[in-house]
């Protein structure tokens, strides 16, 4: 308390010393909500002006956080047109936030205005993936990769993916409550901004095959069925609810559907006959769990890492089978984006491949709201080291490529 009333002292008073101010909000650790915080705000107390002076303090205090982390990525992947493009994003909307910080919270027109800083924000950084990616693969069309750069870009953009992630959530929350003429969603009028308090996970599931079968159908002709298991462990017979943000949870869904019916496809094009995707949705007293297991041949156990690699996965161009349908395979981004989802409030996302055979992805969602806290970045020595440490020589042998001759170690 008393290092945060002295920072407050030491605040730069300028608005426009940007860098000097970005130092200074990194300082701050980001404060993680709980489900059940995003929800005790938006239903009991839904205040606006509440709303805008956590934002305005929190807000440049996520955005500070990773902008500090940018700048410790190699020099020639800043140095990418991409890069840049996304860099100034941050500053101008690290800008218009800091541009409230002394208004006066009880005007109504400011903290009308705030909102709509909040919706600019939101639409300006609508783009933010597919431009980074682009920035990583010119980077890798530029200089190539050796691993320790993939590893350190591999942990950036995990962090900084995140972040994205959980400022988007608080940038929707604000303008789902706010931002419009009315504070109820007609067509969702028991949500909660983004969340749902009692979503029920099985017609999320099917919602997200009905989607990816569409896709599969335009391009394959055909799809896999959907055989679908609902275990309630802890209230039996009872459907399946959580409270969560039903737009990650579909997110994570589809693009596994995706992902499992194109190996389907291509796995038994051959015998033309397409075994079902099995999915199980099972609630325990922890876990919420759901898995799917496909028959599309399954990953070796030594490439499963890598299908969550960013610089790996970007290697090929999106792959547009049709001008204008979604491609059921793109940037390679379906499940290192899914996972950090899933890691958002402390689930988890998981691939076990029986290679020769099918894959099982499986999600872990935490049963309780109390438990499903934001997971999220910050600033500090040990991120620092991070980038900095020197990664030295593996500490296991590296097993060569021929074997040894054991005659020479013939004792006689
Ligand atoms: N169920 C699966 N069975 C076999 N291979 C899989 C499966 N899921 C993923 N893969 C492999 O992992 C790769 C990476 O998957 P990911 O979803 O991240 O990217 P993508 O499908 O190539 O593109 P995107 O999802 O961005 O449209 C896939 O291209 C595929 O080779
Ligand atoms: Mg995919």
């Amino acid at each position: 308390m008393r290092l945060l009333r002295a920072l407050m002292r030491s605040a730069p008073l300028s608005s426009r010393n940007t860098p000097s101010l970005v130092d200074f909000y990194s300082k701050f650790s980001p404060s993680p909500l709980s489900m059940k915080q995003f929800l005790d705000f938006g239903s009991v107390n839904a205040c606006e002006k509440t709303s805008f002076i956590f934002l305005r303090h929190e807000l440049p205090v996520r955005l500070a956080n990773i902008m500090k982390e940018i700048n410790l990525l190699p020099d020639n992947l800043l140095k990418m047109p991409s890069i840049k493009l996304v860099q100034s994003w941050y500053v101008q909307s690290f800008q218009e936030i800091i541009d409230f910080k002394d208004t006066n919270a009880e005007d109504l027109n400011t903290v009308q205005k705030f909102t709509d800083t909040v919706i600019t924000i939101r639409n300006r950084h609508n783009d933010v993936i597919p431009t980074m990616a682009q920035g990583v693969v010119e980077f890798k069309d530029s200089f190539g990769v050796d691993p320790v750069t993939s590893q350190n870009v591999q942990y950036f953009l995990d962090r900084f993916y995140m972040s994205r992630i959980s400022i988007r959530m608080l940038l929707n929350q604000h303008t789902l409550l706010f931002g419009g003429e009315v504070k109820v969603n007609p067509a969702h009028p028991k949500h909660i901004g983004s969340i749902d308090p009692a979503c029920n996970v099985v017609d999320v599931v099917k919602d997200g095959y009905e989607n990816a079968k569409h896709l599969c159908d335009l391009y394959y002709m055909s799809s896999p069925e959907l055989e679908l298991t609902e275990f309630n462990a802890k209230s039996p017979g009872q459907p399946i609810q959580v409270v969560y943000v039903p737009s990650h949870l579909y997110h994570m869904v589809f693009e596994l559907f995706k992902n499992a019916m194109r190996a389907t496809m291509e796995f038994q094009a051959d015998k033309g006959v397409y075994p079902p995707i099995k999915v199980h949705v099972v609630l325990g007293s922890e876990d919420l769990t759901v898995k799917l297991s496909d028959r599309g041949g399954g990953v070796p156990l030594r490439k499963i890492e890598r299908l969550f690699n960013y610089m790996y996965s970007t290697a090929p161009l999106p792959r547009m089978e049709t001008s204008r349908a979604t491609p059921l395979a793109g940037f390679g981004y379906g499940l290192p984006i899914s996972r950090l989802y899933a890691k958002y409030f402390q689930g988890d996302l998981k691939l076990y491949s029986l290679e020769g055979y099918g894959t099982d992805a499986v999600i872990y969602f935490k049963a309780l709201s109390t438990e499903s806290v934001e997971r999220l970045p910050v600033y500090n020595k040990s991120a620092w080291k991070h980038y900095k440490t020197n990664h030295e020589a593996d500490d296991w042998c590296v097993p060569s490529s021929e074997p040894k001759d054991m005659t020479t170690f013939r004792s006689n």
